[in-house]
């Protein structure tokens, strides 16, 4: 293929304001006429991605978004960071639209740098509120760049019969060096490297490995006429490019395996990282509906947690905030009360104790009572046994428990365990109607957070490994 040495780079002047259900082609054959132009063979087209989202609807409104346990976590860990550099601060609506944008959290420091469902690196996974019209709304990249780019080349080779390349274009950070350039994330007609392995350099030497983003560098090119503010020139025209046309073309080859990208993530890193980022949550539930489903997904899990001699007693019982469910707190604490009482505790003391237990209980949308099966125990002639059997089932159902509060963590459920069931076993079991084999163990309570939880302090690595003295 031979390189020219001319590349003109035309901004298309006068494109109007895009809105839901614009013909983005229709727009494009329009601005090319009065900008006294026509489309030739080879030529490529650079659209921005606002536009493309804006006309496909991908906006949402910051103002109807509900942040999950996760987001407001998210965004309280990294506001200060953001103040010291004196960077736009996030909310957590759009922490939370971050993440349903994204795969994966990459980087969370002063910046959300994240894997964005298409497998593109970039901050805040390519939302952008610039640009924007209307109070809290944001533009997601498209689901499918590819595909938005492929229709609009269709329908200009359709109407003008020309071939030509479409590129949608973003503005990306790069890690490394400072400054967001022109960055495609979408492409039809072009594709994404130039393949140069094979060719000969200067001196007759065979390129070994060289791969040209083109499509990134067009995008950057076209990034300078577009400009990034109030300049209004989402389309770019440029020709004089020299490329191959294919219609078999995606912007997937441009991205790099992730076996041999040395700057990602490993897996073990991101799981680290979500076991400590679980919490207890205490606090008031949010109003938002939890779907009985999801929790019944996060105790399928829960079957897959360790248990002596695969014994598997833990029993799960979802109670719905229902009647039942109403006179059970009632008539657990009375008990509470009652043995509050003799314990001598003032009556304020147990007043507010009472009221919080009530609270917990009785306010959040599902609380899971986990009970353990004692039927599948070993049977033991002796009372030592009995109990180290006893406690085996305890410990086996506890890995369960865990299991479920990482999974409702992973549903963006916020939870909390409460023992109180051991304390009042023989109410549950009568109001509940219980199999005379189980005993009630742990409550868990259920639903969406409304606020951020910080972690309690944990003990240091040194206190809890114990040095052998001997
Ligand atoms: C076996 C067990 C019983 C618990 N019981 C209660 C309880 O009755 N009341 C309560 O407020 N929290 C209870 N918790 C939650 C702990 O307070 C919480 O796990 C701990 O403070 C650490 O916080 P984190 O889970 O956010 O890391 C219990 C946790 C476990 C593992």
């Amino acid at each position: 293929m031979s390189l020219k040495s001319e590349i003109k780079i035309i901004g298309l002047m006068g494109i109007p304001i895009i809105e839901k259900g614009d013909n983005v082609p229709a727009i494009i054959i329009k601005a090319l006429e009065n900008n006294g132009l026509a489309l030739e063979k080879g030529d490529i087209i650079v659209i921005a991605q606002t536009i493309i989202s804006k006309s496909i609807g991908r906006t949402r409104n910051l103002n109807e978004i509900i942040p999950s346990n996760e987001a407001l976590n998210l965004c309280d860990s990294i506001t200060p960071k953001v103040k010291t550099h004196g960077l736009p601060e996030k909310t957590p609506e759009l922490v939370q639209a971050i993440l349903d944008e994204s795969r994966q959290i990459v980087k969370s420091q002063h910046v959300l740098i994240t894997e964005t469902r298409h497998g593109f690196i970039c901050a805040d996974a390519g939302i952008d509120k610039s640009n924007v019209n209307g109070e809290g709304v944001i533009t997601l990249l498209p689901e499918n760049p590819d595909k938005e780019a492929e229709k609009i080349r269709i329908a200009l080779k359709k109407k003008t019969d020309k071939e030509i390349a479409v590129i949608i274009s973003d503005s990306f950070g790069r890690a490394f060096r400072l400054g967001a350039i022109g960055t495609a994330i979408g492409v039809s007609g072009i594709d994404p490297i130039l393949d140069m392995r094979g060719k000969r350099d200067l001196f007759g030497r065979e390129l070994q490995t060289t791969l040209i983003g083109q499509v990134d560098s067009l995008a950057a090119a076209a990034q300078l006429v577009m400009g990034e503010s109030n300049e209004g020139i989402p389309i770019v025209l440029i020709r004089g490019y020299n490329f191959e046309f294919s219609k078999k073309t995606s912007i997937n080859s441009i991205l790099r395996d992730k076996e041999i990208d040395l700057f990602r993530e490993n897996e073990e890193d991101v799981i680290k990282r979500f076991l400590k980022k679980r919490r207890s949550y205490k606090l008031p539930f949010s109003t938002q509906n939890v779907d009985k489903k999801s929790i019944e997904e996060c105790i399928e899990i829960a079957r897959w947690a360790p248990s002596a001699h695969n014994g598997q007693f833990w029993r799960y019982i979802i109670l719905e905030r229902d009647k039942i469910r109403e006179s059970l707190i009632s008539k657990m604490n009375e008990k509470l009360k009652f043995d509050l009482q003799k314990d001598g505790k003032s009556e304020e003391f147990i007043k507010l104790k009472v009221e919080k237990t009530k609270n917990n209980f009785l306010n959040s949308p599902f609380l899971i009572l986990l009970c353990m099966d004692t039927s599948d125990l070993e049977k033991y002639p002796d009372s030592k046994r009995r109990k180290n059997e006893f406690l085996l089932g305890i410990q086996s159902i506890s890995s369960s428990a865990i299991y479920l509060l990482l999974s409702l963590e992973m549903e963006k459920l916020a939870a909390c365990w409460y023992c109180a069931p051991l304390f009042a076993e023989n109410i549950i079991k009568t109001h509940l109607k219980l199999p005379e084999n189980y005993i009630p163990v742990a409550f868990f309570t259920v639903g969406y957070p409304i606020k951020s939880v910080k972690a309690p302090k944990r003990k240091k690595l040194k206190e809890i490994i114990y040095e052998l003295n001997i």
